[in-house]
């Protein structure tokens, strides 16, 4: 006999949804709020013990994932082979099953009587199902025969729709989580090799310079005038190898996390003064014009001032590759309030084509193609300028036209704030 009368079945399906979702709601573990719920539901029933089996994805077969009541803990390690027992049944049909006198029963498995030395009357069992797949099923017994009704059976499979759904959520953050893992392993592995090569690969490259500047100045002896325009090459070679180096490393360094923000005060002029320059170097023999504007009052700036400079002059940089006649024209304002600085960097060169500005912060990426290219370059700049501009909490837009120039805006706040 039931402990006590079983409430009317919706209304006592209604509670017991009512207190899975309380028990939900709290911050118990998932596994504790299944066999919460299913300890609960086992009571309202009258039953002796109730267990969760889920199916094992290679073979078919049942696993305990949850056992309750007398002697439960020896189930733990056991499964049922693909439709053993009346689980098995359920598991294959998907059919909700009540069995009153297990001993009527021919699809009755008594292995699992046998392994606990309990003594199965009567079993309710239900699937639990996501979407259209079975994932498991929830029994209860009871030493009673006729212990469960059609009413019974529906109460557990109210609690096995939201129990499954807990279920497969707890898988998937299982995977999402391991999956995850792997490509944070996988990344950082990268990307530490990448740092310590490139650091160790400017070492040989340096000592190579070295050694074709000494040349080259004579120290060694004459060098005639062929000798000299070989060793020109070798070194101007060794120079862009160098910087492709140096940009690699600076990239592996952001993305292994390896970089520190060192905050100073300084002036957005300061950083244009350092840099102009290089930038005529850059632009002589063409007919540009280069044009910085601040307006005023441009604030006092409190960041990474070498960082900022690196990425002032990856973007103006390529103003001055891609720009042949026309203007550059730098314009530093303040901006959000004077919380921010705002610096516009616009030139009249050959534009980028639109399907292409997608990619155009993504490392190695360049417009034209390895064969067609006609500048020099391999694809870094913006890329690590893109980061650098996220570590200061910054912004990096562009616009663009083919064959009309191309205007790159970059916010930063004035002060960095960790
Ligand atoms: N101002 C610009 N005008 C036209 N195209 C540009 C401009 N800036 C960038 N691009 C396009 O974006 C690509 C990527 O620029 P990025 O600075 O990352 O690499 P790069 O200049 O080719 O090489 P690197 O900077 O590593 O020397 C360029 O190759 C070019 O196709
Ligand atoms: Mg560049």
């Amino acid at each position: 006999m039931k402990p006590e009368p079983s409430p009317a079945g919706s209304e006592s399906e209604i509670q017991l949804l009512a207190a899975l979702s309380e028990l939900m709601g709290t911050s118990m573990a998932f596994e504790e709020v299944i066999a919460a719920a299913m300890r609960f539901t086992s009571a309202m029933m009258g039953a002796d013990g109730s267990s969760l089996l889920l199916v094992n994805r290679k073979e078919g077969g049942l696993s305990f994932y949850i056992a309750l009541g007398e002697k439960a803990g020896q189930l733990k390690s056991m499964t049922l082979a693909r439709g053993e027992g009346i689980a098995g049944l359920v598991a294959e049909s998907g059919i909700p099953v009540v069995v009153s006198d297990v001993r009527r029963e021919a699809r009755f498995s008594k292995r699992v009587d046998q392994v606990t030395g309990f003594k199965t009357g009567s079993i309710a069992c239900v699937p639990l199902r996501i979407r259209d797949e079975l994932k498991g099923v929830i029994e209860v017994v009871s030493k009673r025969v006729g212990t469960f009704s059609d009413k019974d059976l529906d109460m557990l499979t109210a609690i096995a729709g939201p129990v499954a759904v807990m279920i497969e959520n707890a898988r998937l953050i299982d995977e999402v989580k391991g999956l995850h893992e792997k490509l944070e392993k996988a990344g950082r592995v990268k990307a530490e090799f990448l740092a310590t090569m490139t650091h160790e690969l400017r070492t040989p490259i340096n000592i190579v310079i070295g050694n074709l500047d000494i040349l080259l100045g004579g120290f060694l002896g004459e060098v005639n005038d062929r000798q000299k325009d070989s060793l020109k090459t070798a070194l101007r070679n060794s120079g862009e190898a160098l910087n492709l180096i140096g940009s690699l490393l600076d990239l592996s360094r952001i993305e292994a996390g390896q970089v520190v923000i060192r905050v100073e005060e300084f002036r957005l002029e300061d950083i244009w003064k350092e840099l102009e320059l290089l930038f005529r170097i850059g632009l002589s023999g063409k007919q540009v014009d280069l044009v910085w504007e601040a307006r005023e009052p441009l604030p006092l700036l409190k960041t990474d001032k070498i960082k900022v400079k690196e990425i002032l002059s990856n973007v103006v940089f390529n103003a001055v590759k891609f720009t042949d006649r026309g203007r550059i024209r730098v314009c530093a304002s303040p901006a959000g309030g004077g919380e921010e600085v705002e610096l516009v960097v616009e030139d009249t060169g050959v534009g980028i084509p639109k399907e292409f500005l997608p990619f155009l912060f993504e490392p190695f990426r360049q417009a034209e193609g390895a064969l067609t290219r006609s500048h020099g370059g391999v694809g870094l700049g913006l890329s690590i300028a893109k980061r650098l501009v996220n570590l200061l909490h910054g912004r990096i837009e562009v616009e663009s036209e083919v064959g009309k120039g191309s205007t790159f805006r970059l916010t930063i706040p004035a002060k960095y704030a960790a």
